[in-house]
């Protein structure tokens, strides 16, 4: 069985337990402020999980694109990835434990035929906000799990995303595998590497609020989680993921530009590396959303992913100016646009980033690898200090994280926190945002989030009216203090255009029109001219917020209930974004 089958089986699997199979939603998160990137299945669907109606129904089923770049530094090993795809089921009020335990285990053991004497498991021992979670268990013994291989771990185990985040929570039970030839030993160990988690199922029973305690939702959900590129290896029977049908083509390519052995310890991590970023960097430049390499959010990953993918393939002795990376983001592109179609569609705009940031780097990366080496020679005390570290980034391009590996290799450390005191200084936007934002993930949407969200219809609204019929919405960001709106438009706005669409904004707030939130067909959205920026992220039936005469958007929301509630829009500033796309910053007072 290869990734295709799983997933198909999956879904197929599922679809048969009565579940609505939904498209992946993009991997950069739309009008979610407070997450880069999507990181698990369930992170498009907090709304639902949080007790709104979803269009499709309360069983659904999917693979999601995620990027995680929480481990960065194990790139490189058998098992890890910062791109991955997720398959889930998810019950939004419906089914419990007794039926997503019993159906996981029944994929797993008929579906997929795993022996049960291959599997163990571990669920929540409980705190002293939360019992211990015994129906979880007794159900894993009731299905012949036995009682050896059923382990009671704590919060930093079992509960799902943890005990800090704000948002939908609860403890999960996890289902682990014998991946090694040895003889699987009788009494689960989970310290014991060779036991690898395989599938995770949170049983969503709480809301953690802004005031600390975890108060019972309204309906209880299933979220579950399962790795395809880990269980693919596994059902072909190899320990290293690189070595199963997701990855050898790429390996076999990566191995046909270097000339070299995969096999050759000396080159594997290198190989892994430049795979698992290309893939990755394919992925991201490859949203709807147009994130290029840039010093700030997405666009900083992105930049980080190609720099080291570059400098990984130089230890090879790979020939950067010849068109090596186009040849392994094709590859991908090809493998991977019958399930994402945009993939197909951006395709000249992924190499275009590729091999524009490659020749940018390019071009200080020799110049930079010496200076390290007269830096690394000259150095008294084994730190590179704030200065040269910031050298090395302002003036040669090697992120900081780059600085620090080089470092690593030699046994020697970076002032990274100085390095950062002096990043701010010089950057009026941080990095640090960036970071702050990778922990968001599942915080609640405030009240002035939920206004500037319904602002952005209005502005694109506006713009529209003012500028014309090409202006599409081509990003956003909100946070509590400020919106962010990236449109397509050529030129730079005028000083009078900015006056009209501020104006106009204004005046649809003071018109007090009421926010409707309709469902239907995505057809009949469409003909209505719902605007839609990700229009293949949606399913059949879609959510569709209308405003009066003035806008009507696919849209997930949340919104207010009337623009009255907005106050007054101000434009702080109109710029450039990228090519063709204009950018406007915005409050609220
Ligand atoms: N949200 C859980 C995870 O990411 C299960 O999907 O592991």
């Amino acid at each position: 069985m290869n990734n295709i089958n799983l997933k198909e089986t999956y879904l197929n699997f599922f679809e048969k337990k009565g579940h609505k199979i939904i498209p992946s939603a993009p991997i950069i998160p739309e009008n979610d402020p407070t997450c880069l990137f999507n990181t698990a299945g369930m992170q498009p669907l907090v709304p639902y999980l949080k007790g709104e109606t979803h269009p499709e129904g309360n069983r659904l089923a999917d693979v999601q694109k995620c990027f995680r770049t929480n481990d960065l530094d194990s790139i490189g090993d058998k098992t890890h990835h910062t791109f991955f795809e997720m398959l889930g089921n998810w019950s939004l009020g419906d089914y419990f434990k007794k039926e997503s335990i019993a159906w996981s285990f029944e994929l797993l053991t008929k579906e997929l035929n795993i022996p049960v004497k291959k599997l163990a498991v571990t669920v929540f021992k409980g705190n002293e906000i939360v019992p211990a979670d015994n129906e979880s268990a007794d159900i894993w013994l009731s299905l012949g799990i036995k009682k050896e291989r059923i382990a009671f771990l704590g919060e930093e185990n079992n509960w799902w995303p943890n005990m800090e985040m704000l948002g939908p929570c609860g403890p999960d039970t996890e289902i682990f595998y014998w991946r090694s030839e040895e003889q699987v030993p009788e009494i689960f160990d989970p310290e014991d590497e060779n036991w690898v988690e395989i599938w995770n199922n949170v049983f969503m029973q709480y809301n953690h609020e802004q005031d600390g305690t975890f108060a019972p939702l309204k309906n209880k959900n299933v979220d579950t989680g399962l790795g395809v590129e880990r269980v693919t290896a596994i059902l072909e029977g190899v320990t290293d993921n690189y070595k199963s049908s997701i990855w050898r083509d790429v390996i076999a390519k990566i191995e046909e530009i270097s000339g070299l052995d995969y096999n050759d310890e000396k080159y594997t991590r290198s190989m892994r590396i430049i795979a698992d970023h290309i893939r990755a960097i394919v992925m991201i430049s490859g949203d709807n959303a147009g994130i290029k390499p840039s010093n700030t959010d997405q666009g900083y990953i992105l930049r980080r992913l190609i720099r080291r993918t570059i400098r990984y393939a130089k230890n090879l002795n790979i020939d950067i100016n010849t068109n090596w990376e186009q040849e392994l983001a094709e590859l991908i592109i090809n493998k991977y646009s019958k399930y994402y179609s945009e993939l197909e569609k951006n395709k000249e705009v992924i190499l275009e980033v590729l091999k524009n940031e490659k020749i940018k780097f390019n071009r200080t990366l020799e110049k930079g690898l010496r200076e390290f080496e007269k830096i690394t020679n000259n150095i008294q005390d084994n730190v590179i200090n704030k200065d040269l570290a910031f050298r090395l980034y302002d003036t040669y391009g090697f992120p900081i994280e780059l600085t620090e590996e080089l470092a690593n290799e030699q046994g020697l450390k970076v002032d990274t926190e100085g390095f950062k005191q002096k990043f701010k200084e010089h950057q009026e936007k941080s990095r640090a945002g960036s970071e702050q934002k990778f922990k968001g993930g599942l915080a609640s949407t405030g009240e002035m989030e939920t206004k500037y969200h319904t602002a952005t219809h209005l502005l694109n609204a506006a713009l529209k009216q003012v500028l014309g019929g090409h202006v599409h919405q081509k990003g956003s960001n909100i946070t509590a203090e400020r919106m962010r709106f990236d449109f397509s438009h050529e030129a730079k706005m005028t000083d009078e255009e900015k006056q009209k669409v501020e104006g106009l904004v204004n005046e649809y707030i003071k018109m007090s029109i009421p926010v409707e939130k309709m469902e239907m067909k995505k057809e009949e959205a469409l003909e209505l001219g719902a605007e839609a920026m990700f229009i293949d992220k949606y399913g059949d039936i879609v959510t569709v917020y209308k405003i009066g005469d003035v806008s009507i958007e696919l849209c997930g929301g949340p919104h207010v209930r009337n623009t009255s509630e907005l106050g007054t829009f101000k434009i702080k500033k109109e710029e450039a974004s990228s090519a063709g796309v204009r950018r406007i910053k915005a409050v609220l007072i």
